[in-house]
């Protein structure tokens, strides 16, 4: 099973740390001091595995966009190209070479590291489940609804703060893997038979259809393209309705600017998933419209959280598209 995302915002200074002892490993700084070079011109370079491998520069890609928002190196104003940064570039730190301190042998070899499971997977889905408590309550109202699908659902965070806010009545369905599961059902056993679960990949469970509601709440950034685009079509089949417009999908997750220059926090959080993750990443919100859309989700409102200044928040609906 695949890792979950950590806890960027408490570790930012050690990774920005990694990221420029894994640009000098690389030989970024270097290369660019002779003059401006590519995406693959640094790939090269950095002997990173060879070219035709459309997604082989995607870890590298997330290093050099950190580098970018950190002033370390700079985009060319004229093309695709990064250049030299108007300062001179940050001397090498020393880095542990555990975890982020591997980042030049990830990025390099394309292998990403796994983190341990057991107490400490356990440890940290506790952790997304207190940290993300504001967020998920703030969320609650924009669901709408008495039936909420919860998919990729964690520790329970989500659910909770709906039930929380919903009328007793109200049940949710919460999908995600056997183990994470069972710390669900540890957290959420206060509202008993209020929410029932599901074990295995959200694409293919079946959690029925005619839901008011379904979300992907810090999902789809663990995942590959095409799984997110499997994962927005999964959360559409929940909300469909055969008498009606149907219920909305909400999606929540980190955000990235169109052009990746910032923020910094959603760009770090991006090569922290370069790092622990295939193939996940964090997406521009054109992205997450656009999976939404492919789904049958043409009218898609935005969001923004207080409690989740770096996230974005997409509630999408059959209908017509959103005007503006
Ligand atoms: C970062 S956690 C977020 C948990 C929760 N949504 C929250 O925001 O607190 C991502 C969760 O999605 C689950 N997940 C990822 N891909 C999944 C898939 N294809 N099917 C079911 N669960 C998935 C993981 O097991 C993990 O529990």
């Amino acid at each position: 099973m695949d890792v979950f995302g950590f806890a960027v915002s408490a570790g930012g200074d050690f990774l920005r740390a990694a990221a420029v002892d894994a640009a000098h490993e690389l030989a970024i700084f270097d290369t660019l001091a002779r003059g401006p070079a590519t995406l693959d011109e640094l790939a090269d370079v950095a002997r990173i595995a060879p070219r035709g491998n459309t997604r082989r520069t995607h870890r590298l890609r997330a290093l050099l966009d950190v580098l970018v928002a950190m002033g370390a190196i700079a985009r060319s104003p004229d093309g695709p190209a990064f250049t030299t940064a108007p300062t001179p570039p940050p001397p090498r730190p020393v880095v542990a070479r555990a975890g982020w301190g591997l980042m030049a042998e990830v990025i390099r070899s394309d292998r990403p590291l796994h983190p341990e499971g057991g107490e400490l997977e356990r440890r940290h889905h506790l952790h997304l489940a207190r940290a993300g408590a504001a967020a998920a309550r703030e969320l609650a109202p924009f669901f709408g609804t008495t039936s909420l699908v919860d998919l990729g659902g964690g520790a329970g965070t989500y659910t909770a703060a709906f039930l929380d806010a919903a009328p007793p009545s109200a049940t949710a369905i919460l999908v995600d893997f056997g183990d994470v599961l069972a710390i669900a059902r540890h957290q959420l056993a206060d509202f008993g038979g209020r929410v029932s679960y599901r074990d295995g990949d959200a694409r293919a469970v079946d959690a029925g259809t005619g839901h008011g509601a379904a979300l992907l709440a810090n999902v789809l950034h663990l995942h590959s393209p095409a799984i997110c685009a499997g994962l927005c079509a999964a959360a559409a089949r929940a909300v469909a309705s055969s008498s009606g417009p149907g219920g909305v999908v909400v999606v929540k997750d980190l955000r990235v600017d169109e052009d990746r220059s910032g923020p910094l926090e959603g760009l770090l959080f991006a090569l922290n998933m370069a790092i622990y993750t295939g193939e996940g990443d964090v997406y521009p919100t054109s992205q997450l419209r656009a999976w939404l859309a492919a789904a049958g989700l043409a009218h898609i409102d935005e969001h923004r959280l207080a409690a989740a200044p770096d996230a974005v928040v997409l509630v999408a609906r059959r209908g017509e598209p959103a005007s503006g």
